[in-house]
């Protein structure tokens, strides 16, 4: 397999707080299991208001507090990523809606996956609740991103033969 060959972006509302989260979670997890080079991780935000910004500091605290730092700055999901993404992963139910959307093509529309539905312990169609106006709720959202990130690296193991 040659290098990177699986491009995944987690996609969110403001991609300051669960796709940050979940594409670090994901990076944790993919170098523990000596796989960086297989893979391309990545996350956007399908809103445009925090474009630039880092993660939330509430979600790079919790983060923190479990072994793993928040990194990258928010950008927005473009109608091109669809061609550079095998996996458009995203958050909840609005975010696959407008994913879905900006998909140019079937083809394009089939890349876009709920996160949630890659744990098996968890009910087809769950979502990882947005934390940003509530009081807390952060630590929530790193346990279910381990959660679907152990799914979806089981999926593409099997998917992909590695
Ligand atoms: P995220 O959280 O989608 O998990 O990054 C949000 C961040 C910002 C806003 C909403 C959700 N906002 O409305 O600014």
């Amino acid at each position: 397999m040659s290098k990177n060959e699986i491009k995944v972006v987690f996609v969110c509302l403001g991609n300051i707080c669960r796709s940050p989260t979940a594409e670090f979670v994901f990076r944790d997890l993919v170098e523990r299991e000596g796989l960086t080079n297989r893979l391309l991780i990545e996350s956007a935000g399908t809103g445009g208001w925090h474009v630039g910004e880092s993660p939330d500091s509430r979600s790079a605290a919790a983060a923190r507090r479990r072994g793993v730092e928040l990194g990258g700055s928010a950008r927005k999901i473009l109608t091109a990523d669809f061609a550079r993404f095998d996996y458009v992963i995203a958050m909840d139910a609005d975010n696959v809606h407008n994913l879905a959307r900006l998909a140019p093509s079937a083809a394009a529309k089939s890349k876009v996956h709920l996160f949630r539905d890659f744990d098996p312990a968890s009910p087809k169609g769950s979502e990882v609740p947005d934390p940003y106006y509530g009081e807390g709720g952060f630590e929530k959202v790193f346990d279910i991103c381990q959660a679907a990130n152990a799914g979806l690296l089981a999926f593409l193991r099997e998917e992909h033969g590695f």
